[in-house]
This record gives C-alpha cells, structure tokens and sequence, in this order.
C-alpha cells in the first residue's frame, strides 16, 4: 500500500531482454548498463536484465548489471534446464536482490510441436527447475509460456506446483497478443481463485501487443487481482512489442480515481527514459505515442489551444511535467553559460557533474559555435552520446567528398587508429555516403554490411542538425551507431564510425 492506500503493483521492465530480443532493439553493454540505471532511477521493482544462458555476451551484460544496481531486483531468464538456471546464477551472484526467472510452455501447441513433451512432463519439468532455481536463489519466477491460449486448469495446476515448489511469482503471459481485455481479466481471476497456494505467491501478466491491447489487457489484470505487470520501455519487443510501461504506469496513475491500485514509479523520469531506449535503440518513437510522443501534449487545433490557454484541463487530461516534460522549451545559445546549461540539464532530468560536465559543456560549446540555438533535443543528444560511448578504435579526422549529376562521386576520408596512426584513403561510389563508407571499409579491412541506414533532423528547420542512425551486420551478428552533426554527410559518417567502434570493441572481446 501506498500513502494514498492504493494497492502496489510491481513493475518488471523487461527492456533490456524481451524488448532488447526483438529485431532491430540491440545494445551494447554500456549502453545497457545506462538503460539499466535509469531504471533504477525510475523506480522500477525488478529489471530483467537478460537471458544469461542465450549467449556468452547475455550472460556479460547480466553480470555486469547485477553488480551496479542496487535499489532494484535484478532478474536473468532462464529455461526450465538445469544449464540455463545455473548460467543464471553464475550471472546474477553480485546482485544485491537477484531473482532467477524460469519459463515453460503451457498451450497444446507449444507442447506437441516446441516442446515435444506430454503434460505431465511439462508439469514435472516445471517444478524441479523452480525446486533446483530455489538452491540458488530465493527468489524465484516461473512463467507459464503462452499461457492464454493454454487449458487454463492446466494452467491452475502447473502454478500451483510451482508454487508448492517455492515459486514466490507465478506469471500469466499472453505470449502472442491474443486475449481481448475483459477475456484476459476474467482469465486471470480464475486462475487467480482455482490456483491451489495462490495466497502464497505474486501473480505477474506479461502481454504482447499483436492486436495492440498490451497495455488494456495488463490493466484488465491488475483490476482482477495481478500484482506485478511485465512491460517495456516505449513498449519494445518481440513483433509488435510488449505492454509499454510509460501507458501503463500513467494509465494507473492518471485515473486514480478509478483504479486501487499504483506502482512505485516516479513518473517525472518517464520521458527521460523513453529517449535514452530510443537514443540507444535507434528506435524512433511515432510523434503521437500516448505520454512521450512528440505530439502527445501539442495542441494544433484552433479551438483546443485556446482551451487550454484559457483552462489547461479542458483537453489535457495529465501535465507534460508530471512525465517529465520540461515546462518551457528555453533554447540556450553561444553566450549561454555553465550554470545556465546545468540549470537546463537538470530540468531535463539528465544532471551531471565532474568529468561528464565537462565533456558535455565543451561539447555543447562546440555546437553552440555552429548553430545559433541549441535546444532540448540537442542536449539530449549531447549527453546520450557522451554518457554512452566505447573505446574510440577509430576516430574520425576529417573528410571530403565530390559529388554531381553528371560524375560519380568519390569521397576521402582519413581516420586516426588507436589515438595513433592516420590512414587516409580515397573510394568511388554510388552516391557521396556510399563512397566515404567503401573508403572506410577498406582502411579498417572489414565489410559489414549496411541492414539500416536513417537520417533525419533532431528539430525542425534547416538550422537543424542531421541524426543518422546506421544498423550494421557482419557474420549474424548486429550493431548499432549513431551521428550527429549539422552536415547530414559528416552525421552519417559519424554514425558508421560509431558502429564500427561497437563492432570493433565486441569483436575484439572474442578475438
Ligand atoms: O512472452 C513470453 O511468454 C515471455 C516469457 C518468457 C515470459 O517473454
Ligand atoms: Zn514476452
């Protein structure tokens, strides 16, 4: 219970794996140790840190994590095998509350052609692995893998071993997206009344968003009784994603008077934490997504904007500050000082102090020099990029390329290696950024190859500086980079160096 009495309801974030799973979502290990603190700050119960036994790198990341956040559980997924539970707790021994997560499926389907195992077997299965987890851990998580579209007394009796077990959480998950909202709340209160030793443990949904009702159905869960909702920052995951846990958590809060329930998040960090998964994503986030979309408190039309003028609450239903919006979008510009820019970071919710200051406030210096006003956005990217970074292999020094109608285009480029040695070379290519990125293919003598290549305008007008987003592959394996510059040719190299620079460090860790 809350001050206000209201019922808490448990947020795991799943970002960093269910929504980090899904194609496109990848991140490195420092830009996952970021997500993984602003979490913290946002006021998350449990981060799901991973799945330590799906790779060498998972297993990293997840004992990376466990030993830096320290206000939350940390959890690691886990198949029901005795391998996946003990990659699990190798990764999750430095956690200050660390939680092991199993998972089985439950539905026909899953069994007979997934799984190949009876019920029975799947029923036996499920409570040694929580009774051989509970040796390690004694918080324990079990999930019943697409679970709507089980028998839901299988569902019942399968809970109810696991708990019997020591499951202290047993969660429901609409794996594929499938339930309607009044189906899934009614689901979840049988299975919350015919689960034998339900008083004994937490009750957790985890919905997809294939018919895009995540967030109804978790919300038709909790008014049945669920005490922990699974989600995602900007509703990331597989397919179409997972219950987005800014919708949620604002769904709760907003409607108060509705609901008994609330969770523990502070809803002044939302926005931040949005941009730093999209930032570190490369996954833009639509302009009218509900609570931190562009557009989700702009008001275009005539007779709305006046409303609001006259009284805010005739078409605003929540305030921009209480996600985290910064009140006035105050621009900063060449003569803007220290503490004015500090000032500014701190509306953001993004404060910074020692080094990271400084870095960040000569930057800032930097593209005040170029552009005439620095907004929010710019600052934000400031410091994402700053906050986020991996050894500089490879730097750029300068470039040009020459480029026309009638000519092909050539592009030179020189990069310094290691904080040595310079290498410069000259490309042809089809286009100036296909040129400058062959150039750079030949002087770091890889070729991954190009999956996504994105570029758009941190703010509008032409003042604006150009953000690329690059995707690069090589041999299955995916990177991400980003580049920001006032010269939409210098952010798109920018971006493939950074990639480079992640493929590089990951690499290099193997090699
Ligand atoms: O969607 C799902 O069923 C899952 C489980 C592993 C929890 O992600
Ligand atoms: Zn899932």
């Amino acid at each position: 219970m809350n001050s206000e009495n209201k019922r808490l309801v448990r947020v795991l974030d799943t970002t960093l794996r269910d929504g980090e799973q899904a194609p496109g979502c990848s991140m490195n290990l420092t830009e996952k140790i970021e997500v993984a603190r602003r979490l913290e700050k946002l006021g998350v119960d449990i981060i799901e840190a991973g799945f330590p036994a799906s790779s060498p790198g998972d297993l990293e990341s997840v004992k990376a994590i466990a030993g830096i956040i320290k206000d939350c559980t940390v959890a690691g997924l886990c198949r029901c095998r005795e391998s996946d539970i003990d990659a699990g707790r190798e990764a999750l021994a430095g956690a200050a509350s660390p939680r092991i997560h199993v998972f089985l499926a439950t539905s026909p389907v899953h069994m007979e052609y997934k799984l190949k195992m009876t019920p029975e077997q799947v029923l036996e299965q499920a409570a040694a692995s929580v009774r051989y987890a509970k040796k390690f851990c004694e918080d324990v998580e079990f999930s019943a893998e697409d679970a709507f579209r089980s028998d839901p007394d299988f569902v019942c009796r399968v809970f109810g071993a696991a708990i019997a077990a020591g499951a202290l959480t047993v969660n429901f998950p609409d794996t594929v997206g499938y339930a309607m909202p009044a189906e899934f709340g009614g689901r979840i209160c049988y299975i919350r009344e015919h689960t034998p030793g339900m008083e004994k443990a937490g009750f957790s949904v985890h919905c997809h968003n294939d018919l895009g009702l995540a967030v109804a159905n978790s919300i038709a869960a909790v008014t049945n009784g669920a005490d922990q909702v699974e989600c995602t920052v900007n509703g990331i995951g597989e397919r179409a994603g997972n219950a987005s846990l800014e919708e949620l958590v604002m769904g709760l809060r907003v409607r108060k008077d509705y609901f008994s329930a609330d969770t523990r998040i502070d809803s002044t960090q939302l926005y931040a934490a949005s941009r730093l998964v999209s930032q570190v994503t490369g996954v833009k986030i639509q302009p009218n997504k509900a609570i931190v979309g562009d557009n989700a408190f702009a008001h275009e039309a005539g007779i709305h904007q006046h409303g609001v003028m006259v009284k805010r609450e005739t078409y605003e239903i929540m305030t921009p500050q209480s996600v985290g919006i910064p009140l006035n979008r105050m621009v900063l510009g060449k003569h803007s000082g220290r503490h004015a820019f500090e000032e500014r970071l701190k509306a953001l919710n993004l404060p910074l102090d020692g080094e990271m200051l400084e870095k960040v406030f000569a930057e800032f210096k930097d593209l005040a020099d170029k552009k005439k006003v620095v907004s929010d956005r710019d600052i934000e990217v400031l410091v994402m990029d700053t906050a986020v970074t991996v050894p500089e292999t490879w730097k750029l020094d300068h470039w040009a390329v020459n480029t026309g109608s009638a000519l092909g285009a050539s592009g030179v480029i020189r990069l310094q290696h290691k904080g040595g040695s310079f290498e410069k070379l000259v490309s042809m290519g089809d286009g100036p950024i296909d040129s400058i990125f062959k150039a750079i293919n030949k002087i770091i003598g890889r070729e991954p190859e190009l999956e996504l290549y994105e570029i758009g305008a941190i703010t509008g007008g032409s003042a604006s500086q150009g953000e690329t987003v690059v995707k690069i592959a090589l041999n299955g394996r995916h990177w991400n980079g980003r580049g920001v510059s006032t010269d939409i040719i210098e952010s798109s190299i920018r971006a493939y160096i950074s990639a480079i620079n992640v493929m590089e460090w990951d690499l290099g860790k193997k090699e």
